[in-house]
């Protein structure tokens, strides 16, 4: 796990070869950091999500990252939290799977993640975080070329939910 690292800003920023948008299942932007992704890549993103037919719950689906520093936008969709009644710990698990299947389909070196469906989709945040360590760990065993991922965390908050759920990886708790 010391190719995973917590970083706190903006996604959009990043000069890694593929960012992870929070998207929803229409493709055509929206808010937050789908909006903040769209904002940034120009309208020519919105073009080429158009063409993609839109994208279920727990999948992801690739596109080039126009004028971002990153070479590509893996959009995932999250689960809309429902009270975890409506397998939305398993879809939020499957998106963290696809984006990195995707990222392996595509030669990616290094990888970043926002806190998918923490936002407007409100999954509990300490249940998101260590959904998506676990997810990210168990994937990297058998993706050794991958050589950084990163977790974006918008503020302290989510920055704070990541590193715990690290922590609770890497050092469990004795007992
Ligand atoms: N960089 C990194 N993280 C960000 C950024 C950014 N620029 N902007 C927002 N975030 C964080 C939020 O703080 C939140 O923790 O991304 C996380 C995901 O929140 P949302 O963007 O609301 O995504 P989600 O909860 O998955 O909801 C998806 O929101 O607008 C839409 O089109 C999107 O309908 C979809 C829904």
């Amino acid at each position: 796990m010391n190719r995973v690292v917590v970083l706190k800003g903006d996604i959009t920023t990043l000069a890694v070869d593929a960012i992870v948008n929070a998207a929803n299942a229409a493709l055509c932007g929206g808010g937050g950091v789908d909006g903040a992704i769209h904002d940034a890549a120009g309208p020519d993103l919105l073009v080429e999500c158009r063409t993609l037919g839109g994208c279920k719950p727990g999948y992801a689906k690739i596109t080039a990252g126009y004028r971002l520093p990153a070479k590509y936008v893996i959009h995932a969709v999250g689960p809309v939290w429902d009270g975890g009644h409506n397998n939305e710990d398993e879809l939020l698990a499957s998106c963290y799977r696809e984006s990195l299947r995707l990222a392996r389909q595509h030669d990616v070196r290094s990888i970043a993640f926002p806190a998918i469906s923490c936002g407007a989709y409100r999954f509990p945040l300490p249940r998101a975080a260590k959904i998506a360590v676990e997810t990210i760990h168990d994937e990297l065993t058998s993706f050794e070329t991958l050589e950084r991922v990163v977790l974006v965390a918008f503020d302290d908050t989510i920055e704070r939910a990541f590193r715990r759920a690290l922590q609770a990886l890497t050092r469990p708790a004795a007992r």
